[in-house]
């Protein structure tokens, strides 16, 4: 059996920046390549975005930017992102490269070869979100996939004969009875096929931003297989003959099953149409919801992983994306069930075992490590138990239920130390010896904790590994070599550390909100002058003021904006008391659509800027006149 091992997380599209869903399948390839890398395989990991389509055209166009722009600025925040979450890739590819273009030139030029295209027409109901034909009636189609209404598009394009691959389909799925996991999803597809397959759009004329193809460059690859062969182009297919033979084909492609039909049928077909060999496995995970809508950038319904950083360890993402939910299912995400997952699991079960036991090391054995290596029974049948069911659970891509035994071994060590009450045991000289395997027993199950994380939690492994002192090299073993009993006697252990702190709810999400506008500012949107002009800006002078009652924060202001007089309610409270504001001249937004703060009306915004949370109304210090516009 090859010892290499190619994995692969979809490439996402560009058109914003990455969320929780493109996260979730980025940690999963993330941890299955470290697990394989620590299996001592020889592993290439790759992700990357899919940055051609009338998708990206659209956005970058309303973002009044050029696509250029507006793809090489999304591109970077997925690394960004993918930095902050320590996802240990091998390669970044992008659609935009030059290496990718060679390899998609060379693909298509194999299926067109080989007599799979054809010329025609195409005519139907497209999906810009989803990339894709919905239906080709005469009656308008929503989109299956996303439910987004959809565009009738006519067009002339080279179609690829995917009907001719329906046995040669099926004949795979038979070879291959676990070709996609889960079962239930590999069942959908193997049904879809069996009903017959229609011939499919492979290139597209009504936009320009993508590849054209070589064979009649006034086409351009529709962006799907363009996207689809990133799998091979990141790994030299068409340059580095090599290196693409080492790799090729795939072990794994690690997708959520809104994509699975692309990459369970028309990617094998697209490879067999090549003459190349097909992917071992596809991994389809499900969704993420959010009140039982699939989250996702566009519907604002996501926690954005750049902000999570700056407001908690990173591992406690990582954590609750695996622990959740299992892989193939869909989870429902809420903040209570992720502070509750952080707070019972993280700060109080892992945080608490590795603080108590080095306090306890300080305390009674002045920080070093007492001799024999940790010899309870019962703790190290635990901890064989432990490394074998997690071992079990990779293999099945059970993520969750690895973390599941593993915080088995967290709770036996912490009961192990209830029970044998060190802090008792400490004030009876004659139990010294005692004390000291009670120590030693501890440290061991930190040590052999953090080797077990590292794959899960990497960060946290580091942690603990410092924590304990240890050697930065002794963290690399591999995977078989896990053994109980050799804690290094002697040695001196690292700061004490709350490795992960407990959380208020509250003001977990006020800072993760805070933070999440800083780095969609980071991103800032520019619009052009004609977006500017929709907001209609007005010189307003303050006439009124008064507390809203049962509200420190916000005032009620009557404000004379020249040809009207405006009941607006701002949230100033804190920092202006009423009658320090009568007489001043500020700024109002005069056409937002009126709202209720606590149950009072509010007709428009006045402006202030915000310092440490406190805000500083913008005032006019000359004598302006009430209603003039501001541009
Ligand atoms: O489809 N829950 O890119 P994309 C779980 N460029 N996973 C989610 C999710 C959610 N709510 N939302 C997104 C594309 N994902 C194409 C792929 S591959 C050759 C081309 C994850 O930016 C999930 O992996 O729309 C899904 O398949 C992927 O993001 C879609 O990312
Ligand atoms: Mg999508």
């Amino acid at each position: 059996m090859s010892n290499t091992y190619y994995l692969t997380t979809p490439i996402y599209y560009v058109n914003g920046p990455p969320h929780f869903g493109h996260a979730y399948s980025t940690v999963i390839a993330d941890t299955l390549a470290r697990y394989q890398r620590l299996a001592g395989r020889e592993v290439c990991f790759l992700t990357g975005t899919d940055e051609h389509g009338l998708k990206m055209e659209r956005a970058a166009a309303s973002e009044g930017l050029s696509v250029h722009a507006l793809v090489d600025r999304n591109s970077a925040e997925f690394r960004k992102a993918w930095g902050a979450l320590g996802i240990d890739y091998d390669e970044f590819i992008r659609t935009t490269e030059p290496r990718h273009r060679q390899a998609l030139n060379e693909l298509s030029a194999r299926v067109f070869r080989n007599g799979h295209l054809y010329k025609g027409k195409y005519s139907g109901w497209y999906c810009v979100n989803c990339e894709n034909y919905a239906g080709e009636g005469e009656q308008k189609v929503d989109c299956p996939e996303c439910g987004r209404s959809t565009e009738f598009m006519t067009e002339e394009s080279y179609f690829f004969r995917l009907s001719a691959f329906q046995e040669k389909l099926l004949d795979l799925y038979r070879r291959r009875p676990d070709f996609v996991v889960p079962p239930a999803r590999f069942n959908e597809i193997i049904r879809f096929v069996e009903g017959g397959l229609k011939d499919i759009s492979f290139t597209r004329t009504s936009f320009k931003w993508g590849i054209p193809a070589e064979f009649d460059p006034s086409h351009i690859i529709y962006v799907w297989f363009d996207a689809l062969t990133s799998y091979i182009s990141g790994i030299g297919f068409g340059a580095d003959p090599g290196r693409f033979e080492k790799y090729w084909p795939a072990q794994l492609h690690i997708i959520g099953k809104d994509i699975l039909r692309f990459h369970a049928v028309y990617w094998p077909a697209f490879l067999m149409a090549a003459g190349l060999e097909v992917p071992r496995q596809i991994l389809s995970h499900g969704w993420w919801l959010s009140q039982g809508e699939k989250m996702s950038k566009s519907r604002g319904n996501f926690v954005d992983p750049l902000a999570f950083e700056k407001v908690f360890p990173m591992d406690g993402l990582r954590y609750f994306l695996l622990r959740e939910v299992p892989v193939g299912l869909d989870g429902n995400f809420s903040f209570d069930a992720l502070v509750q997952r952080i707070n019972s699991d993280l700060a109080n079960d892992l945080g608490n075992l590795v603080s108590r036991s080095l306090k306890m090391v300080e305390t009674y054995c002045g920080g070093r490590a007492p001799a024999g290596g940790g010899n309870d029974p019962q703790l190290r049948e635990q901890f064989d138990k432990t490394a074998e069911t997690v071992h079990q659970h990779f293999q099945a891509y059970q993520l969750h239920k690895a973390l599941e035994s593993i915080w088995e071994l967290i709770g036996a060590a912490n009961r192990y130390i209830v029970a044998q009450e060190p802090w008792k045991l400490a004030k009876d000289p004659d139990q010294r010896r005692q004390l000291e395997r009670v120590m030693v027993n501890a440290l061991e199950v930190l040590r052999l904790l953090a080797l077990l994380l590292r794959p899960l939690l990497p960060l946290t492994s580091q942690r603990i590994w410092d924590c304990l002192g240890l050697e930065h090299a002794s963290l690399s073993a591999r995977w078989d070599q896990l053994r109980w009993g050799e804690f290094p006697a002697g040695t001196r252990i690292g700061a004490i550390e709350q490795i992960f702190p407990r959380i208020d709810k509250d003001s977990f999400l006020e800072r993760l909100s805070q933070n999440e506008a800083a780095s969609a500012a980071s991103t800032e949107t520019r619009i052009t002058l004609d977006d500017f002009s929709k907001i209609d800006l007005r010189a307003g002078l303050i006439l009124q003021a008064a507390r809203v009652p049962n509200s420190d924060k916000l005032l009620k202001l009557e404000v004379d904006i020249g040809r009207e007089k405006r009941q607006v309610v701002a949230g100033i409270g804190r920092k202006y008391a009423p009658e320090d504001l009568l007489g001043k001249r500020i700024i109002l937004v005069a056409n937002l659509k009126p709202a209720r703060l606590m149950g009072i009306e509010s007709n428009g915004m006045v402006l202030a800027a915000t310092e440490n949370d406190v805000p500083i109304l913008a005032t006019f210090t000359e004598d302006v006149t009430p209603g003039a516009k501001l541009k």
